[in-house]
């Protein structure tokens, strides 16, 4: 068998190639085995080069000068990736559309004493993709352009790739991944891989780096015991808000993942203000629970005027579907198709945060760990604390963090 192995991503832009790639290098890595990436984007981003990659026609197959600065670069990678493997280097990872056949002859020409794995990394959902290439459009490389003008460039950027785009066929070794789903659609391996077992095992297990769960701050609903509705805040809800953007002014956060209700939203916009930059993206899987007929009413209202719903629901909170609202089982769909949206749109090595609400927040926190059905309506889901998740093949962390009384963490994640 082969000892060291060359893994090689396919797949159009925004497919989520560079997120599997990282999550890939980065647990092998933990696992102790020597392993690089070697980004085609990334070497492009920091070469001084006079070509505007923003333009769409950089990446034009009839641009000969585009397409010599590709081959430069991808010839550069291989190099690198050449010299890491001598020098003690067990796995490189070959991060690029890798679209063409002649391009993966190249790479497999550059290493004919190591194994070769492809990895093509497909996304068959239309809202995820459309969201990823909307937080790819508003990229640093796209900053020169409105966000219109950047979305249009970035989607002819994928149809020039889509034109010449040849599906892995005659390669012996590969692998295609839902990289939405994380899960493998087709494998044809002929070869004994190092590896393989823990790389597939890799590319169908959730790894979280650091998720924080946030619920939102008081409003004014809560104050008044009400559920449902679209409340803003109280001004204790503004400074918790306030609390938690200074709680995490040194801790870098990317993207908050809200719902579509004020009071996620009014808790996300200071936290996203002391970030340099951070995107706020809405998910509708994470509104609250739907309390149909009951929604805007107190506990106590529901007890007095619905009392049939208040008795139906206290012994099987799970199972209990307001009537023309949701119910926790209800709800599981939505808020897994939610998380799956968060870790297909965040960059596998970035910090993660959801700002939801009590119910949602259960739903979440109970996808990560094993609880019986109707322990998770109780799961303890304050507003002065967040729960700070950690997973991976070597570690399960679920802490509960208060966000007042400790000052900023000073980059301790
Ligand atoms: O009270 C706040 C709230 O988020 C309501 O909007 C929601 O109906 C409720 O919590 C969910 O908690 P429980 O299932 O315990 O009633």
């Amino acid at each position: 068998m082969k000892r060291k192995l060359v893994i090689v991503m396919v797949g159009l832009p925004a497919r989520g190639k560079s997120t599997m790639a990282r999550k890939l290098g980065r647990t092998l890595e933990l696992d102790g085995i020597k392993v690089r990436i070697f980004n085609n984007g990334e070497l492009r981003r920091k070469l001084d080069t006079d070509e505007d990659a923003s333009s769409s026609e950089f990446f034009s197959p009839a641009n000969a000068r585009g397409k010599d600065l590709r081959e430069r670069i991808s010839r550069q990678n291989i190099e690198e990736a050449q010299a890491f493997l001598r020098d003690g280097g067990q796995v490189a990872i070959m991060d690029a559309s890798n679209v063409t056949r002649e391009r993966r002859r190249s790479i497999a020409a550059a290493f004919p004493d190591q194994a070769l794995c492809y990895v093509e990394c497909l996304n068959a959902d239309e809202e995820a993709l459309e969201a990823n290439l909307e937080r790819k459009a508003g990229l640093k490389e796209f900053q020169r352009l409105s966000p219109e003008k950047a979305l249009e460039s970035f989607l002819k950027r994928i149809a020039y790739y889509e034109s010449i785009y040849e599906p892995l066929d005659s390669e012996a070794n590969r692998i295609l991944v839902d990289s939405f789903d994380s899960c493998i659609l087709q494998e044809q391996i002929a070869d004994v891989l190092p590896y393989y077992d823990r790389i597939r095992d890799i590319i169908t297990t959730r790894v979280v780096r650091n998720l924080f769960l946030v619920r939102h701050g008081e409003t004014h609903y809560n104050r008044e015991d009400r559920i449902g509705g679209d409340s803003d805040l109280t001004d204790k809800g503004l400074e918790q808000a306030n609390a938690l953007a200074e709680h995490f002014a040194t801790v870098r956060i990317p993207i908050i993942f809200t719902s579509n209700y004020k009071r996620t939203l009014q808790t996300a916009t200071p936290i996203a203000e002391r970030q340099d930059p951070c995107s706020i993206i809405a998910l509708p899987e994470f509104n609250e629970i739907h309390g149909g007929v009951c929604d805007g009413m107190t506990y106590e209202e529901i007890r007095q005027k619905m009392p049939h719903v208040a008795r139906a629901r206290g012994p099987n909170k799970y199972r209990y579907i307001y009537p023309e609202g949701e119910g926790y089982k209800t709800m599981e769909d939505r808020v897994h198709r939610g998380l799956k949206k968060v870790f297909f749109l965040n960059n596998y090595d970035e910090n993660i945060m959801i700002v939801g609400h009590r119910a949602v927040n259960r739903m979440i926190l109970s996808s990560f760990l094993s609880r019986q059905e109707e322990e998770i309506p109780y799961i303890y889901m304050p507003q002065d604390r967040y729960y700070h998740i950690q997973i991976d093949p070597h570690k399960r962390l679920f802490e509960l963090v208060p966000y007042k009384s400790s000052p900023s963490t000073g980059g301790r994640w």
